[in-house]
């Protein structure tokens, strides 16, 4: 099927493009981009005004399923993720059970396929069944798709395990994503330690639980030659840490989300459950060297890290409900209007924190309109506004604490593999 884009403002960071120009798409693949092309196609959308980019990546989903498909399944978290402008999400290995087996990983990518919404790109355990002891069979885990390995959820206690997790996935050049967190300093944590969780009375997670396994697993992934990658950054000295890292040439990418760059540990003052994040809001002055890093290049990626949980998990005093929010819906616009609309991003560093970089840092052969790539195309309204409902949206979750925020920007079309998904807003 022939699909003609025309009059956009065609944004691909990877080549260095940002020109109006039109799009032909063929028979799932990117055929062309040139200022006119006059080609019979069966879809013919007109872009003008929109921005034609890449299809968002996202590097940190939890799916739920296999084991708590009451809370989120594959295809409600692929609901959400088209019609964030998704087309692919990264599945964090915290379910029941965890992928950390080849059959484990290709059942997700094939329920992912019975969907034919997003594509899904298992993320498999670094440790048999997450426990931190034994490392899991990377060999095999690549050879069933897997790109990046994480005990996402738990940081891996001891540093000879990790060390060695890091030495075998050099070996097969596998993506090491880490969880960054002292279990030992967090332990009984709910927020942010510093003068709001005094004043609020609640237990606070210090920064230093981050930094201290940002850095040590930093100097194991030197030691080791491994890639590897620091999931949901939140602190201002771990910014700082991987500036310097980079410095010195070593193999480190960063994550941000976007509450973390949205909200701060002021805001727990309401003690919505929502807010209850792990790691915690941290500071303003955290939330600026946040986007400082963003800016600089020190951090390299928006991601979600979408969290569901049920409606009666989170209706808990603050001290007992679970960590997490949703966010696949709202990531973009929250992006747009912290970092657009602020000045510190333009939209081609905008879409190559959220498409290029991360197909790039996966080694993930999408995240481009090169001609000849699979086509996965979003084209984005960047001026419509819109009010933002947890409960209407996608995800079978409502655990956001943006519900009934003005937003602006969305998904006007989404492409996956040449197939339109989202259409004028709405899914087909
Ligand atoms: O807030 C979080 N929720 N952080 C994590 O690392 C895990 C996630 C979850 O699975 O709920
Ligand atoms: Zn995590």
């Amino acid at each position: 099927m022939k699909i003609l884009i025309k009059g956009g403002r065609v944004i691909d960071p990877g080549q260095g493009m940002d020109t109006k120009a039109d799009v032909l798409i063929d028979n799932g693949k990117i055929v062309e981009i040139k200022g006119k092309i006059s080609a019979k196609a069966q879809e013919t959308i007109n872009a003008s005004g929109k921005i034609v980019a890449p299809g968002l990546i996202d590097m940190h989903t939890h799916l739920r399923e296999p084991g708590r498909e009451e809370v989120e399944t594959i295809k409600t978290a692929a609901r959400a993720a088209v019609k964030g402008a998704f087309t692919t999400i990264s599945a964090m290995p915290n379910t029941d059970p965890p992928c950390d087996s080849r059959a484990n990983a290709l059942f997700l990518t094939e329920q992912a396929k019975k969907c034919a919404l997003a594509n899904v790109l298992p993320v498999g355990t670094i440790t048999k069944g997450r426990k931190g002891k034994e490392i899991a069979e990377f060999f095999e885990l690549k050879d069933a798709g897997v790109l990046s390995v994480s005990d996402d959820g738990d940081s891996i206690k001891e540093a000879e395990i990790t060390r060695r997790a890091m030495e075998y996935a050099s070996m097969v050049d596998m993506l090491v994503i880490s969880h960054a967190e002292d279990a030992s300093l967090s332990a009984g944590g709910v927020m942010n330690e510093g003068f709001t969780s005094s004043v609020l009375g609640l237990a606070g997670i210090p920064s230093e639980a981050e930094n201290i396994v940002i850095e040590r697993d930093i100097r194991l992934a030197k030691l080791a030659d491994a890639r590897i990658h620091i999931a949901h950054i939140s602190t201002a000295e771990g910014v700082e840490i991987v500036r310097d890292a980079k410095k010195k040439g070593i193999k480190v990418t960063a994550e941000v989300t976007p509450h973390h760059l949205t909200l701060s540990d002021r805001d727990v003052k309401t003690f919505d459950t929502n807010l209850k994040v792990n790691p915690p809001l941290r500071t303003p002055e955290d939330i600026k060297a946040l986007k400082v890093g963003l800016k600089d290049g020190t951090i390299d990626v928006i991601a979600t890290d979408h969290a569901p949980h049920l409606e009666n998990e989170k209706e808990k005093e603050f001290d007992y409900a679970p960590f997490g929010m949703i966010g696949l819906e709202t990531a973009l616009s929250l992006s747009v209007m912290g970092l657009i609309s602020e000045g510190y991003l333009d939209w081609p560093e905008l879409i190559q924190k959220m498409s290029s970089n991360p197909a790039r840092i996966l080694k993930y052969d999408r995240g481009t309109l090169k001609p000849g790539s699979p086509a996965d195309v979003v084209i984005i309204d960047p001026e419509k506004k819109w009010t933002y409902s947890a409960k209407l949206g996608q995800s079978k979750a409502s655990n956001s604490p943006f519900s009934g925020r003005e937003m602006i920007a969305a998904a006007n079309y989404v492409i996956v593999g040449g197939k339109v998904v989202v259409k004028n807003g709405q899914i087909t």
